[in-house]
């Protein structure tokens, strides 16, 4: 028996990329799914009901259970709309995978207030919209998995990326808060920060040979490699893993950190500006976070 047999599985962004492989390996786990994307170019602009179609078919195909969404994550209404679907078609919602993403790569001294807003529109907000129209039923059934998407561009840093990394570290933020207002309903909240090659990676800017190197290497990352994951973290195998953020990247799964006091320092009167120089700087130097990437910290291949 599959894992997520009995469960009704909303993936969003399912039509391309991590999201299909999610979708195909959640209906093959048994899971009824609806595979929502709204069909949009990398930027987010266009709509195509092609792709998520296409993974229904292949769904089917295979006997499994799916219906075709196209609806925007990234707008309260359609966004519910997803959720009632699930709920219309199959009678109960229980996980969402917060999968749909675009990107609008710029220099920070570049980057445009609409494509700032753009990229938080689909990535933060969208998770906030489905979760929450989402956690009306988890509460009710007292039961439910949120699975979100995060990146290393957020959790570590990268260039050009600010819209997206303010996005991604926000999710983090949107689901711990997640698994602490709902652990009482049994409602759990993870995060997924993936590594595999997609059309996103393919509009990274890569300028030096090194970079170049690295998306070569990233072309070996199959999507396919992400599904487990995220599966998992869906269904009940994870009832006791919630607050949590993993990476995965082809064959390697990472428990990430998240932030706690690395130092304190204290001085009975207070502190000046003048203190904090002399006294709090020197102590807390030598635990700086150098100004480092994504690359410098996964900079090994994947394996
Ligand atoms: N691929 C990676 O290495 C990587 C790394 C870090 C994070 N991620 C994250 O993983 C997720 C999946 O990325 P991917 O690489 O598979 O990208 P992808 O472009 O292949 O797939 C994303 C899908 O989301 C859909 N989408 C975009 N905006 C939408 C909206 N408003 N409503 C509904 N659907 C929408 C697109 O049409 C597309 O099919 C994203 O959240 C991304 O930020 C990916």
């Amino acid at each position: 028996m599959g894992c997520l047999e009995g469960k009704v599985i909303v993936v969003t962004g399912a039509g391309r990329g991590i999201g299909r492989d999610i979708a195909l390996l959640a209906a093959k786990e048994g899971g009824k799914v609806v595979v929502n994307d709204l069909g949009v170019d990398p930027e987010g602009e266009g709509a195509d009901t092609g792709p998520a179609a296409d993974v229904v078919k292949e769904i089917r195909a295979a006997g499994g259970e799916a219906i075709a969404n196209g609806a925007s994550v990234a707008e309260p209404g359609p966004a519910e709309s997803i959720v009632k679907a699930a709920v219309d078609t199959y009678g109960r919602i229980d996980c969402v995978v917060n999968n749909a993403g675009i990107l609008r790569d710029r220099i920070f001294h570049k980057m445009s207030v609409h494509d700032f807003e753009t990229v938080i529109k689909v990535h933060l907000l969208g998770s906030f919209y489905m979760a929450r129209a989402a956690a009306q039923y988890f509460r009710e059934q007292e039961s439910g998995s949120f699975v979100h998407f995060t990146s290393t561009s957020g959790l570590i840093g990268n260039f050009g990326q600010a819209n997206y990394a303010a996005a991604k570290l926000g999710i983090v933020g949107l689901s711990k808060s997640i698994a602490l207002d709902m652990a009482r309903y049994n409602v759990r909240s993870n995060c997924v920060s993936p590594f595999a090659w997609s059309r996103l990676i393919g509009t990274i800017p890569a300028q030096s040979e090194a970079e170049r190197l690295r998306v070569e290497r990233m072309k070996a990352m199959g999507p396919e490699k992400i599904a487990p994951l995220a599966v998992f973290l869906a269904s009940d195998l994870s009832r006791e893993v919630t607050g949590q953020i993993f990476a995965a990247r082809m064959n390697e799964i990472f428990l990430m950190g998240q932030s706690r006091p690395l130092r304190g320092m204290q001085r009975s009167e207070g502190w000046t500006p003048q203190t904090i120089a002399s006294h709090a700087l020197p102590a807390m130097k030598s635990s700086f976070y150098p100004l480092d990437r994504s690359a410098d910290i996964f900079g090994w291949d994947p394996v």
